[in-house]
């Protein structure tokens, strides 16, 4: 019974009707050892009594941003780093709506636009409300972010009509976050090689080559795999977002092709299982040009010589109990190239970004991939935020265990 075990979850509890079944969410999840914190709108407290919520969850209710639950008033940002998970239930079309677009305006809204790791949310509304264009839309964006909409059901609603818009069952809920937590661990005593962002090739002083990745897609292999036990380390070319070392997390930060060759092939070394999700350059400059170059009136030429392969050469090295997993980024014949790419770098999978495929690459927060194995087999996925796409590449490197 006890499979939440110190999980720490927030729930967020909007003003609906269906507010009243949040104690039983709450009840439950304490049960089964979850560590409980309430945030709650000023309309949710409206329909279930803040002394309920403390009670059951044995601790002070988030409601007021500025008001007198803690000293400091960055209480949501300490709740946000604090939680593992948010459920919101009941989400309200209003909670929806300022989630999607970034509204920020009371307690529950500024916890939710802090929090930057998995939300639940458990609509429930009257059925022209949950049918409405822009609560849908809402929530298609919000799951395009990895927000996990826990569908409403149909049934007696509070307005006195049948229809769609009833909250999903508590033990549903609570069964959706288990299954979320289930994976967690599944990794650990494994050690993981991530390669991720793009290199930078000198060409003076002030000027290089480079690509457009922003590491998005191979920092959050490396944030799953941590999730789920594993020890990582991120060798990491240069990008925009900062990633904080962390228990189980070495971030190993290179510029070059040259540099980001010379830690993963050390790092592999120790490892289980290497991800090479980097834009590795394939040519490099033959000489840095000492200072900044002048500029001329005549045409210049770089002379380019090839980088060496990061993902080839693992696949030279690699031992039969290691498993190496490369991607490959295509804009034509993809399927052939990715299994090219596979045969070629002697890799065990190799995900396949095809830059036809409208939100998937470089600079987006979502991804739409195929997975090529060694088997043959291939796998396309729907589109989703890279995190869940994280997700699903490392569920399918665990079907490779
Ligand atoms: N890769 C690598 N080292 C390189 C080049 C690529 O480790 N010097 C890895 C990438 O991280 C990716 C895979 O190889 O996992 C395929 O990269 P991709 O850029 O799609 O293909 P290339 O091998 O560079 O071939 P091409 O650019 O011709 O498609």
């Amino acid at each position: 019974m006890e499979n939440l075990q110190n999980k720490k979850i927030i729930v967020g509890i909007s003003g609906g009707i269906a507010a009243y079944k949040a104690p039983l969410l709450i009840r439950e999840l304490v049960k089964r050892g979850a560590k409980v914190k309430v945030a709650a709108t000023d309309n949710a407290l409206k329909f279930v009594t803040l002394l309920t919520l403390q009670t059951l969850s044995n601790n002070n209710v988030y409601n007021d941003m500025f008001g007198s639950y803690q000293s400091v008033t960055t209480e949501h940002i300490s709740l946000a780093q604090w939680a593992d998970c948010i459920i919101v239930a009941p989400a309200t079309a209003d909670i929806i709506g300022k989630y999607a677009n970034g509204i920020a305006d009371e307690a529950l809204s500024t916890l939710l636009t802090a929090f930057d790791k998995k939300v639940f949310m458990a609509p429930a509304m009257n059925t022209a409300m949950y049918c409405n264009f822009a609560v849908q839309q809402n929530m298609k964006t919000l799951q395009s972010h990895g927000v996990e909409i826990i569908d409403a059901q149909y049934g007696e609603l509070a307005c006195g009509q049948d229809g769609k818009g009833r909250m999903a069952d508590i033990e549903d809920i609570v069964a959706r976050i288990e299954n979320y937590f289930s994976f967690t661990q599944d990794f650990a005593g494994k050690t993981v090689t991530v390669t991720a962002g793009p290199t930078r090739e000198k060409i003076d002083s002030v000027r290089f080559i480079s690509n457009n990745s922003s590491g998005k897609m191979g920092i959050a292999v490396a944030g799953e795999f941590v999730a789920r036990g594993a020890v990582v380390n991120l060798v990491l070319g240069p990008v925009q977002q900062k990633v904080q070392a962390q228990d189980r997390l070495n971030v190993i930060d290179v510029v070059t092709a040259e540099q980001m060759y010379e830690k993963t092939v050390e790092c592999f070394a120790h490892s289980d299982i290497a991800v090479c999700a980097a834009a590795v350059a394939d040519y490099t400059t033959d000489k840095v040009f000492e200072g900044k170059m002048k500029k001329k009136d005549s045409n210049l030429t770089l002379q380019l010589v090839p980088t060496k392969d990061i993902l080839a050469t693992l696949g030279q090295r690699k031992k039969d109990s290691q498993l190496l997993i490369g991607f490959a980024l295509e804009t034509d014949n993809e399927l052939g190239n990715a299994k090219g790419k596979l045969a070629k770098k002697n890799a065990d999978l190799i995900i396949l970004n095809s830059l036809k495929d409208a939100g998937a690459g470089f600079e987006v927060d979502t991804n739409k991939v195929t997975f090529v194995d060694k088997y043959g087999n291939t796998e396309p996925m729907c589109l989703k935020a890279k995190r869940e796409v994280a997700r699903d590449i490392v569920n399918k490197i665990k079907e490779f265990l």
